[in-house]
């Protein structure tokens, strides 16, 4: 009997995770033979579920929450990008090394240039929240060369924490904020906070958006979140983050199999699933 190549999702809870069937859909699409499945890990046993994964011929897995600083912390091989978001999303198995990478921020920035056609170059972009969404995509973002990045944050402390720490990779372009000190408005906003999962929303002054804005919800659901809906009434342009989690997906894939799906025809059909 051939056994086909085993991935995971592990996290907890895990039964929402759209990954199996994105992966499926790539595998499909691109003839790879692997098989995917969700892994529910308990939150004290997140490092012995990767140990009995592997031992039992586990090739790769995602990491969802709340587990991506266990990943990195259990990584002995990083990337680049996953060191800068100080988080792993994606973890491939090898020769006895577990290496950690970080798909997250190309799959943001994927989804905003190449899919929504928004170039991000010579844009001023705010960045709402300052946790582990926040940080996951800053690199990503300054690759793009903003003409300005801010952070700005419920807790400022935590964004100007951020700032300092990417300081370095971009003179300044980067600044930190609290909600009530943002005047302007921006090209880009995004928003990765975690406001909508309490159905709030962050408390950011209305003249933040223009008619010219477009606005990015990390999250996604069947109808706008509560943010686009605020964004759509001050005439913003605004798309939710389903296509980042494809995005995200295609890279993960990537980084195992060598070969990148296609995406477009993957985020149509998850859109009426939803
Ligand atoms: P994640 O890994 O999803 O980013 P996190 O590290 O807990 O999760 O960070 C959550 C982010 O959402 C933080 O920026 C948090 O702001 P604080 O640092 O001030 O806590 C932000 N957040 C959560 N609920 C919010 C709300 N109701 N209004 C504004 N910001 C909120």
């Amino acid at each position: 009997m051939i056994l086909n190549d085993r991935y995971v999702v592990i996290g907890n809870p895990i039964a929402h995770s759209k990954s199996p069937q994105i992966h499926a859909r790539f595998a499909e699409q691109t003839s790879q033979s692997l098989q995917y499945e969700r892994l529910l890990a308990p939150l004290d046993a997140f490092d012995q579920t990767v140990k009995s994964f592997v031992a039992t011929g586990g090739r790769g897995a995602n990491v969802t929450v709340p587990f991506k600083l266990d990943a990195f912390r259990a990584a002995t091989q990083l990337s680049a990008r996953a060191r800068a978001a100080e988080a792993v999303n994606t973890l491939r198995f090898d020769a006895g090394e577990i290496f950690g990478d970080n798909t997250d921020g190309v799959g943001l920035v994927r989804d905003i240039v190449n899919n929504a056609k928004f170039t991000i170059s010579g844009k001023t972009v705010l960045l709402l929240g300052a946790g582990g969404a926040a940080r996951g995509v800053i690199q990503a973002l300054l690759a793009e060369s903003p003409s300005q990045l801010v952070i700005a944050n419920r807790t400022p402390e935590r964004a100007s924490v951020l700032v300092e720490q990417f300081a370095h990779e971009a003179k300044g372009v980067l600044q930190a904020s609290s909600y009530a000190d943002l005047k302007s408005n921006f090209d880009l906003i995004i928003n990765a906070t975690s406001a909508s999962l309490a159905s709030e929303l962050p408390s950011v002054p209305p003249s933040i958006f223009s008619s010219q804005s477009f606005v990015y919800d990390m999250m996604y659901s069947s109808h706008p979140t509560l943010f686009m809906q605020l964004a759509t009434s001050h005439g913003a342009i605004t798309r939710d983050g389903l296509g980042m989690l494809v995005e995200q997906a295609a890279e993960s894939f990537f980084v195992w199999r060598g070969v990148r799906p296609e995406t477009a025809s993957v985020y149509q059909w998850l859109r009426t699933q939803l």
